[in-house]
């Protein structure tokens, strides 16, 4: 089943397109930036950190890893199917999803749960989009996300290292948010393969574990998804998963973090309630208590 573009852009969706060009301090023609305009993520990182000092453990737990092992994962043919509580269910190619002409520049920071960050150009479509297509039905309450399980190309996979496939799940306030994409590319290129290839979520005010890579399954669902992490190690890693410097990881602090390629004497930088997105997504959690429900 095709998607349509023919549907106009949600609103917030054009405002915070600006608002990203004007962070990236091109032309920013038109109206005056909104009042919730994006932080400015910061220069980017370069091509050779973003590929080479990744978490996909799939193909191994070292930085390293996934940039030596992800190159025989096959990515062409690709479809993500979409189900659960929608109207449209079925099997998407990325063409369906990501057609060229809806495909957006982002820089994003990504803020790792092990307190390194770094500053990332994507390209991709904003998931509100795709879901506002397949026509989200009243009843779901939240989105889960199922990674490759394809043990022949990942090799920890095979030795069964974690609970695979890796899930995620948002809740759909959170998939619905215009900052919430699903990634195609970085640096104008497809997505590397140990990026996730060949698309992926970001959330960019999450640790970065929540970005699941390389998706398959797209599921609305009206029970609160268990991802891996949770299910792995509860005490540590909660469903919301939100950037917060005010509640520390039971093992480590998650007031700082390392930025990738500051150097030496780059030194550590304070992490941002929200990993700096708070003027956007703080309304999201009005009323929660982000300690129990982190
Ligand atoms: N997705 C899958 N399928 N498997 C993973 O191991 N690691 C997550 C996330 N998505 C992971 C994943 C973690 S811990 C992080 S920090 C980000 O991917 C890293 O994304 P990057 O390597 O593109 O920076």
């Amino acid at each position: 089943m095709k998607l349509s573009w023919n549907d106009v852009t949600p609103e917030p969706l054009v405002l915070n397109r600006r608002a990203v060009i004007a962070g990236l301090g091109l032309a920013a023609a038109g109206p005056a930036l909104p009042a919730r305009a994006a932080v400015d993520p910061g220069k980017p990182n370069s091509f050779e950190e973003i590929t080479n000092y990744n978490n996909f453990y799939e193909f191994g737990f070292g930085k390293t890893d996934p940039a030596e092992n992800a190159g025989a994962l096959t990515t062409d043919p690709w479809a993500v199917d979409i189900g659960g509580m929608i109207d449209r269910p079925g099997s998407y190619s990325l063409a369906d999803i990501a057609p060229a002409n809806a495909v957006e520049d982002r820089i994003y920071r990504l803020r790792c749960v092990e307190a390194w960050s770094m500053v990332i150009p994507w390209q991709g479509v904003p998931l509100a989009g795709v879901l506002a297509r397949v026509g989200v039905q009243p009843s779901a309450k939240f989105v889960e996300f199922q990674t490759l399980l394809r043990p022949e190309e990942m090799p920890e996979q095979r030795r069964r290292s974690l609970d695979w496939p890796y899930v995620e799940g948002l809740r759909l306030d959170e998939a619905m948010h215009p900052l919430t994409l699903l990634a195609t590319g970085l640096y104008g290129k497809p997505l590397p393969n140990q990026n996730g290839a060949p698309i992926r979520l970001v959330v960019p005010w999450k640790y970065g574990f929540k970005s699941a890579k390389s998706l398959v399954r797209i599921t609305l669902t009206d029970r609160q998804p268990v991802s891996t992490w949770q299910a792995m190690q509860p005490s540590e890693y909660g469903f919301y998963a939100n950037v917060n410097p005010g509640v520390d990881h039971p093992r480590w602090s998650q007031a700082t973090e390392r930025p990738i390629g500051a150097g030496l004497f780059g030194g550590r930088k304070e992490t941002l309630m929200f990993n700096g997105y708070a003027d956007e997504v703080a309304h999201l959690y009005a009323g929660m208590d982000l300690a129990r429900d982190y």
